[in-house]
């Protein structure tokens, strides 16, 4: 929980360079448009409305987080884009034409290590392309290229299993790179890894993003992890989901560590906060323990 501070800036302002790569962001082409998107799942206990009116736009090569309480869609809503669920309503175009279905164009990585445990990292990265009936050698050339970007070429060779937590994730990203997708999905990819590891990964995939001609959706948990990558945050509101705020993040770019505790980093992250667990009216939940110490031995 964010103590709320006297100092706390409005998390609105934005200094000139920072509205100058807003005006610019919005003037670059809409690669994914997410047109009033509803989404019911029939259930032996009637209808669940996991998402509701959804309707925003992801400009080229925006890093878009996604945010909001558990169970408030942020995963139905990427498998919709990923053409892995139908919605009920509405529609989405990815640079204009209307998804129906998986497909390359879009890469996928979820939070669970998704990797095929019987193929090695290269083999792994190149199944996708292998799939199009590309040359294998220009394939295999390719692959390496990936491999070696995410810093993972010693370990060409290995398995699955014989690579840590943080190791499996950029083999993740390289073979959802491999396919040369329009935009990158990505479901919570850092959200098993060590506190450590993660921030590594978050710093890879920035500079991964800065290189590449990429647009990515990132759903985290994470307050920190939505404001040290995104360019805006979609809040998300539970039951049913629906878009609470999109958020443009005034911290200024390239991003570092250190921008965690500028005051518009600590503005931003305190009205998530505020969205997503609005301070409860009266004394909140009481709960009642049964005494399991002496009288008196108290620690507090
Ligand atoms: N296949 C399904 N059948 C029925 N209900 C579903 C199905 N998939 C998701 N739901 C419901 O839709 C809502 C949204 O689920 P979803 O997994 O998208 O949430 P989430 O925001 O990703 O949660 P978390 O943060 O815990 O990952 C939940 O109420 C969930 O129970
Ligand atoms: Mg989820």
């Amino acid at each position: 929980m964010i103590p709320p501070s006297p100092d706390i800036v409005d998390y609105h302002e934005q200094t000139p360079e920072v509205k100058e790569r807003f005006t610019q962001l919005k003037q670059r082409p809409v690669v994914l448009s997410v047109d009033n998107v509803t989404k019911d799942f029939p259930t032996r206990n009637g209808v669940v409305r996991a998402l509701h009116d959804i309707d925003f736009e992801v400009y080229r090569r925006e890093f878009m987080c996604v945010i909001g309480p558990s169970g408030c869609g942020k995963s139905t809503l990427i498998r919709i884009l990923a053409g892995l669920e139908i919605q009920s309503e509405g529609e989405v175009l990815l640079d204009g034409n209307p998804v129906a279905g998986p497909g390359p164009d879009r890469g996928m990585v979820f939070q669970t290590y998704t990797l095929f445990p019987w193929l090695t990292v290269k083999q792994n990265v190149m199944f996708g392309p292998k799939m199009t009936g590309h040359m294998s050698a220009e394939i295999e050339a390719d692959a390496r290229q990936w491999i070696d970007m995410v810093g993972l070429s010693k370990f060409e060779n290995s398995y699955p299993h014989q690579l840590s937590g943080g190791m499996k994730q950029r083999v993740a990203i390289a073979r959802a790179l491999a396919n040369r997708p329009r935009i990158l999905l990505m479901d919570e990819p850092f959200g098993a890894l060590d506190a450590q590891t993660r921030a590594q990964m978050q710093a890879y995939l920035l500079e991964i993003w800065r290189n590449l001609d990429i647009t990515i959706l990132f759903i985290t948990h994470d307050l920190d992890e939505a404001v040290y990558l995104a360019d805006r945050i979609l809040v998300l509101k539970a039951n049913p989901g629906e878009i609470d705020e999109i958020i443009e993040v005034s911290v200024p770019r390239p991003r570092s560590m250190e921008q965690f505790i500028s005051p518009e980093f600590i503005a931003t992250k305190h009205h998530i906060n505020q969205l997503i667990h609005p301070e409860q009216k009266g004394d909140g939940p009481v709960l009642h323990f049964p005494r399991l110490t002496e009288a008196g031995d108290d620690v507090e």
